[in-house]
Formats: structure tokens, sequence, C-alpha cells
């Protein structure tokens, strides 16, 4: 798969995107509401893109590296996690990235890809209250906020869209419709 927007180039995750990755996710300040709160090693971060990448081959549900369209370059990774029978959506991106739109963007793009191509009904999404950037992101997505998906012992802010509301709610379709390679 590879979707384009005005910006972006969203694809699956690589290995080659490792290093590239574990310098994002080795900011603290992006680790901030995540997690433990702490910045991830580099070995933790290679895990983590080697899941996505074996989930991907598996069952095309996993999180997706978001690039710069001008230099490919890995801006951060949006997209899905299968938790507890659940769709989960996530986004995460590099520090100095922030505050350009950059995670609506991918996240419109990706949620349309969700809903059209890989026939998800509904997806969730979990923020830590204090995470207002992230708040501000599901809302302009048109996530309404919901009951915990499942047993959940965090203090979680969650939230849920459906595919009508996101087929209903006029967002914009942007960039080519992506193409399915799976
Ligand atoms: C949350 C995150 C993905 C947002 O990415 P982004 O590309 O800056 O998001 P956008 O620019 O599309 O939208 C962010 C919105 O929140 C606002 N915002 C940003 N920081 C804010 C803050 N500290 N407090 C309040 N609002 C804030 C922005 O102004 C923008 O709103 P606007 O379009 O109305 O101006 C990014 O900050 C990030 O990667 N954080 C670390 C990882 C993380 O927390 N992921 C989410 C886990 S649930």
């Amino acid at each position: 798969m590879e979707i384009l927007t005005d910006r972006l180039v969203i694809r699956p995750m690589r290995p080659e995107d490792t290093k590239a990755f574990a310098s994002i996710v080795g900011d603290p300040r992006v680790m901030r509401f995540l997690g433990s709160g702490h910045a991830l090693t580099s070995q933790e971060a290679e895990a983590y893109v080697l899941d996505c990448v074996a989930r991907f081959r598996a069952t095309g549900r996993s999180r997706f590296a978001v690039t710069s369209r001008n230099d490919g370059e890995l801006l951060g990774f949006s997209g899905f996690k299968e938790i507890a029978g659940t769709i989960d959506f996530g986004y995460r991106f590099e520090f100095h990235q922030w505050g350009r739109g950059i995670a609506t963007e991918a996240g419109n793009a990706v949620l349309r890809y969700g809903f059209d191509s890989l026939g998800f009904d509904r997806v969730w999404a979990g923020v830590v209250p204090g995470n207002q950037a992230s708040l501000n992101v599901l809302c302009k997505l048109r996530f309404l906020p919901a009951p915990p998906p499942y047993p959940d012992e965090q203090d979680t802010v969650w939230h849920l869209l459906t595919a009508n509301a996101f087929h209903g709610s006029g967002s914009r379709s942007i960039g080519p419709r992506p193409k399915n390679n799976l």
C-alpha cells in the first residue's frame, strides 16, 4: 500500500526505518504521554518497527510510516493495531514536526484507508487526559468520546470513530485513492 497526500507519503514500516524511528521515540518530549512516559531505547524502537512489519505482513492492520513527500524523511507513524479484538488508531511524530497539521493530514488519509480498504466499521483511540494536542487531533478527525472498548485500568480518555461518521462528516479526500497491494 502507498497513500499520497499533499505533503506526505504513507507506506508500510520497513526494518530500514529503525534508525530514524529510534531518533523520534528516543526523545522524551515525544514519549511524555505514552506508555511509561520514558524515551525508548534503540532496541525498543527496533522491536516496535519489527512488530509493525510483522503485523502488516500478517493482516495489513498496522501502524504505517509517515514520510515527507519532498525527501522521503520519516516523520512518524499513523495507523492501526489490533488490541483485544478492537482496532486501535494511534500516531506519533518527530518533535520538530508538531503544529504543522501533519497528524491530522496523515490521520484523515489513514482512516480513509482503514474504512474503505481494510473494511473497518469502527476504530478506537485512547489518550492520556493531559495530552491536549492529541485530543485536538481526534476532535479534528471527528472522533467522539466513548466508553472504554475493553476493561482499562489506566486513566485513559477513550474516543470512537465509526465508518458512517467518517464518511458522513464531509471529511476531505486527500490525494488519490490508495493502492492496496496486500
Ligand atoms: C499529538 C501529536 C501527534 C500532534 O501532532 P501534530 O502534527 O502537531 O498535530 P496537528 O498539527 O495536526 O494538530 C494538533 C492541534 O493541537 C494544537 N496543539 C498542539 N500542541 C498543543 C498543546 N500543547 N496544547 C493545546 N493544543 C495544542 C495545535 O494547535 C493543533 O490544533 P489546531 O489545528 O486547531 O491549531 C504530536 O504532538 C505527537 O506526536 N505527540 C507525541 C506522541 C503522542 O502523544 N501521540 C498521541 C498518543 S494518544
